[in-house]
């Protein structure tokens, strides 16, 4: 079996069998106002966007939470990540950006001083100027945040050494910090339900699909410090106890679930188990955020599974994957508007030899790196969109149009970006959090 390696540079092309694969849902929801992304397929995964879902839909508290390595410059793959958080920050959640320094520095030997340098100058501007309110978010950075390393090294006992093995495929050779920074991304994404952080309230992590391997992890070690969980039974909603005081603690979740409406229990002592006869599959978010607030009473490691929702990965220009190590394949957020049109100039389209040829047999828009940045950044309006697709497929479209239609609304964004950058660099001290 095919494993997911979230530090290589692998392409994947067939995402219906990832997710297949590896117990991805597919992303079907209908966000309100959500950016072009949501609906295109390029988010076409998630894991527990349910919780979600219903708190964007009930207006109720959320969070957001992702991270990124500060190495090399920030382009459009990365840009993606920040469109989605600008997106649930309008929505109504807080956000939380890691710096993720101590990950940097374990997989690429990127010393701190460095990794906050890069963060200051490079990364931060940009998240700004891409639409995060300076005022509602916060970046910091996971060598500086006690609470971070706590979770990694508390919660881990839970997790061993085969495991590690079978997610990562790490070998004898790994260096050991390198192997401790999943861990480490468990802390970024669970700490932000700590009391000082937002307290508990589900969070959304939005990732390209390269970093499933670390969801999966982290929602299997939410789920074994767990106490109370909760099953489908024929009838009702069985929940399940596995602690001391087990009379007790039933009790207690019976007269909270009473609360919330709920009328017809039955409980079970030797089976540790109540049942709520007039609650079905649809009542389980309802029922779980009750059974977690009981739970905090007494259970400092609980937590909501975190979400995530799963986007593809940008291929760069050049055909292989977008990357900072080629600067041909990506097109830089800070890169001049001349820089940028000569990259999308010598892009590598889906069009055919000769013009001849493509009148004849049409053009490939699926292989073309110019449509996917029409799809994934420069093409708002989804009638247009359509309009390409059909007259490349048709013939009747010559990349050399569609590369200077790319090239023009490329150069218009960045001029106007980076007038928005040099103003947001005023606003970096108020969104870096120092501890
Ligand atoms: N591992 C991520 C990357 O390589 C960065 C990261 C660190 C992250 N902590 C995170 C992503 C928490 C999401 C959530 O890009
Ligand atoms: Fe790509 Fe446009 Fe050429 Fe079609 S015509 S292959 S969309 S550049």
């Amino acid at each position: 079996m095919q494993l997911i390696n979230p530090w290589s540079s692998q392409q994947y092309k067939d995402y219906a069998k990832l997710r297949d694969q590896f117990g991805i849902q597919e992303f079907k929801f209908d966000l309100p106002d959500a950016p072009p992304i949501f609906r295109r397929g390029v988010i076409f995964g998630h894991r527990g966007f349910e919780y979600i879902y219903r708190s964007i839909m009930k207006k109720e508290k959320f969070g957001v939470l992702t991270g990124l390595m500060p190495s090399g410059k920030m382009h459009f793959g990365h840009k993606m990540t920040i469109d989605q958080v600008a997106y649930y920050q309008r929505m109504g959640a807080d956000v939380h950006i890691a710096v993720a320094d101590i990950e940097a520095y374990a997989s690429r030997g990127i010393s701190l001083e460095k990794a906050k340098e890069i963060a200051l100058e490079e990364y931060v501007p940009s998240y700004i100027a891409l639409g995060l309110d300076p005022e509602r978010t916060e970046v910091y950075f996971q060598s500086r945040r006690i609470e971070v390393k706590d979770i990694a090294w508390k919660l881990s006992r839970k997790v061993n050494l085969s495991e590690f093995l079978a997610i990562y495929g790490f070998s004898g050779e790994t260096n050991m910090t390198h192997i401790f920074s999943p861990l480490i991304q468990v802390g970024d994404i669970l700490h932000v339900q700590y009391e000082k952080f937002g307290g508990r309230r589900p969070i959304i992590v939005p990732v390209g699909v390269d970093q499933d391997p670390h969801m999966r992890l982290t929602r299997d070690i939410v789920d074994r410090w767990r106490m109370f969980s909760i099953s489908p039974q024929d009838r009702g909603l069985g929940v399940f106890y596995k602690g001391e005081d087990v009379r007790k603690k039933l009790e207690r979740a019976r007269e909270m679930l009473k609360e919330r409406g709920y009328k017809k229990f039955e409980m079970n002592i030797p089976y540790k188990a109540l049942y709520i006869l007039d609650a079905g599959k649809e009542d389980y978010l309802e029922v779980e955020s009750t059974l977690i607030s009981l739970e905090e009473e007494f259970n400092p490691n609980v937590f909501y599974p975190p979400a995530a929702t799963y986007h593809r990965l940008m291929t760069g220009l050049t055909g292989g994957k977008m990357s900072s190590s080629i600067p041909e394949s990506a097109i830089f957020l800070t890169d001049t508007p001349e820089e940028a049109k000569k990259k999308v100039r010598n892009a590598k389209t889906g069009g055919r030899a000769t013009l001849e040829e493509q009148r004849k047999y049409g053009g490939e828009p699926e292989k073309c790196t110019i449509y996917e940045l029409f799809v994934y950044h420069l093409v708002e309006d989804d009638s247009h969109l359509r309009e390409i697709y059909e007259s490349c497929r048709s013939g009747e479209r010559a990349c050399g149009h569609c590369k200077k239609e790319a090239a023009e609304l490329l150069g218009e964004w960045l001029e106007e970006f980076h007038e928005r950058r040099e103003w947001a660099k005023d606003f970096v001290k108020n969104v870096v959090s120092w501890d």
